[in-house]
């Protein structure tokens, strides 16, 4: 063998045997802790278990079924943690203020999401969610109805197009998450949702927001996926990125037409989200770029994940007729039968419709549109009554998914049954045991919003049409397990107009 040769063998051994050296010294010095968990292999701890994709809930659901509410995980050798009981939930999202969302989520987001609320920590969160917080504030929700009014309005017009009369099952999520997107665009924005809208056929933009999910979770748990340059070599990270560019182009052109103005809007539009993080002349509150991220951050947010609420609440009222009747019934006390039983509700007609309350509570029990909350452990905290030490530097991940399905919270809890929150829930609850909007300080900025909306749309789409079932329970239970739920299979019900189904 010629010198260089051997030089060169010699030289990659040597850096390979170096890398093995590094990996093994970390898995022998990572932290150890006294929770169940599945079997780890040197260096690569459970990453094997965690490769099949997509990774779907019934995964989480087998492991807490063999370990508990409190198991444990390597990635490598960083520590992970999920936490099901609420008074762990409670330990880490309340009393012990973890705020910090863990790295491997918040790098997985950030290619397509950039600075925002989502992925940013420390005073520059502190900074955004200070700003962000008022223009979502409960008194201005009565600026919104007028948006939500006419993004329900869409949505019934899809659902009657896409299910013809009833013949064909419509895709839910795609109309609704068009739907929230033009109730973004005027509430949030004020503007005109067809200019910024981007200018993709729809049935790509919905396309690539489920890819995005199961993307998403590859980049968690594939780190060598991350990569731009990788996604731009698939076609579909191809379209990912494409829908991504067009909606931020869309924002800019939206910052530019408020920079453009001369002086600021009528009092009623001034908290608007826009009109706070731009003033007239173009003068923003924060850096330009991180401006735009935060816009699109808040467009994704606020548009995916009141869809798939909506989405699985029509499957579940498709599939369960009583609680379908039982709502319209409420509608019909609310609205009257008379010719004007289609109008825009008023806040006062939206409060009292409790039973579509508590079908929007039970739908998000039974269907947590975002199944965990990652935390980062910055200083030792005790879990399990004091039981448990979790090390600083160990990942945290709280799972509303299993918590809210605790038999000793919900009894029977696989059942869709509303009634538990129509007379509020028993003394028996924990105050943590039900959170789908998160708690504590780092908790949905828009919850508000998003509860009124959905309200508004399901209120909308009950009193045009009977829903009848074409996605099945196994199918709703099939679903990704990412920053939100997706199904494996878009969502699908039948649409039949009222005046034909005789009701
Ligand atoms: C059914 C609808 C929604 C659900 C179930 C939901 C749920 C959640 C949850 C559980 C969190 C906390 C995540 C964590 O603790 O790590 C969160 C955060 C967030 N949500 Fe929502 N959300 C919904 C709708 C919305 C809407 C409509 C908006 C915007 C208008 C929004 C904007 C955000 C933002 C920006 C964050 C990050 C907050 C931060 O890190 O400071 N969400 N959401």
């Amino acid at each position: 063998m010629a010198w260089w040769a051997w030089l060169l063998v010699q030289s990659v051994v040597w850096c390979c045997a170096g890398v093995v050296a590094v990996l093994w010294w970390l898995w022998i010095t990572k932290p150890h802790v006294d929770i169940p968990g599945p079997p780890t292999l040197p260096i690569v701890g459970n990453v094997l278990q965690f490769l099949e994709h997509p990774i779907t809930v019934h995964k989480i659901r087998d492991f807490h079924r063999q370990y508990g509410d409190l198991m444990r995980f390597y990635a490598g050798p960083k520590l992970v943690i999920m936490v099901a009981h609420p008074d762990d939930v409670q330990h880490v999202l309340v009393t012990s203020r973890l705020v910090e969302r863990d790295p491997l989520t918040t790098s997985a987001m950030w290619p397509f999401v950039g600075d925002g609320l989502l992925t940013l920590n420390d005073s520059r969160w502190k900074a955004h969610r200070k700003l962000i917080n008022p223009t979502f504030h409960s008194e201005l929700l009565g600026n919104f109805l007028e948006a939500f009014h006419e993004g329900g309005l869409y949505l019934s017009e899809r659902l009657a197009s896409d299910s013809a009369g009833g013949a064909a099952p419509a895709d839910v999520h795609t109309a609704a998450f068009f739907g929230a997107m033009r109730s973004f665009c005027s509430a949030a924005i004020g503007a005109d949702p067809n200019r910024l809208i981007p200018d993709l056929p729809e049935h790509e933009v919905s396309k690539a927001m489920r890819r995005i999910m199961g993307l998403i979770q590859t980049m968690m748990v594939r780190p060598w996926r991350r990569s731009l340059s990788l996604l731009r070599l698939t076609s579909e990270g191809r379209a990912i990125l494409m829908y991504y560019a067009h909606l931020r182009k869309s924002v800019e052109e939206a910052i530019a037409l408020r920079s453009a103005a001369t002086e600021e809007g009528p009092a009623k539009t001034r908290r608007r989200l826009l009109e706070t993080l731009v003033k007239p002349g173009g003068e923003t509150v924060l850096p330009v770029s991180e401006v735009r991220d935060e816009l699109v951050t808040m467009a994704v947010t606020a548009t995916d994940t009141t869809a798939v609420c909506i989405s699985y609440a029509l499957a579940l009222l498709a599939l369960h007729p009583d609680w379908q009747d039982a709502a319209r019934r409420e509608l019909k006390d609310v609205f009257g039968e008379g010719g004007d039983y289609l109008r825009a509700p008023s806040l006062a007609e939206l409060a009292s419709l409790r039973v579509l309350e508590s079908i929007i509570k039970e739908t998000l029990r039974l269907f947590p549109v975002v199944p965990m909350l990652p935390r980062m452990v910055r200083e030792d905290i005790w879990l399990s009554k004091g039981k448990v030490l979790v090390p600083k530097g160990a990942m945290v991940y709280v799972t509303p998914f299993l918590t809210h399905r605790l038999p000793q919270f919900f009894p029977d809890p696989l059942k869709f049954d509303p009634s538990r929150f129509l007379e509020g829930r028993s003394g028996e609850e924990h105050p943590c045991s039900y959170l789908p909007f998160g708690l504590g300080s780092r908790n949905c900025v828009g919850s508000q919003y998003a509860r009124l909306e959905i309200k508004v749309f399901l209120a909308t789409v009950l009193r045009r049409f009977r829903f009848l079932p074409h996605s099945r329970w196994e199918d709703l239970e099939h679903a990704l397990l990412s920053i939100t739920l997706h199904t494996v299979k878009p969502i699908g019900v039948y649409c039949v107009p009222l005046q034909e189904s005789g009701l």
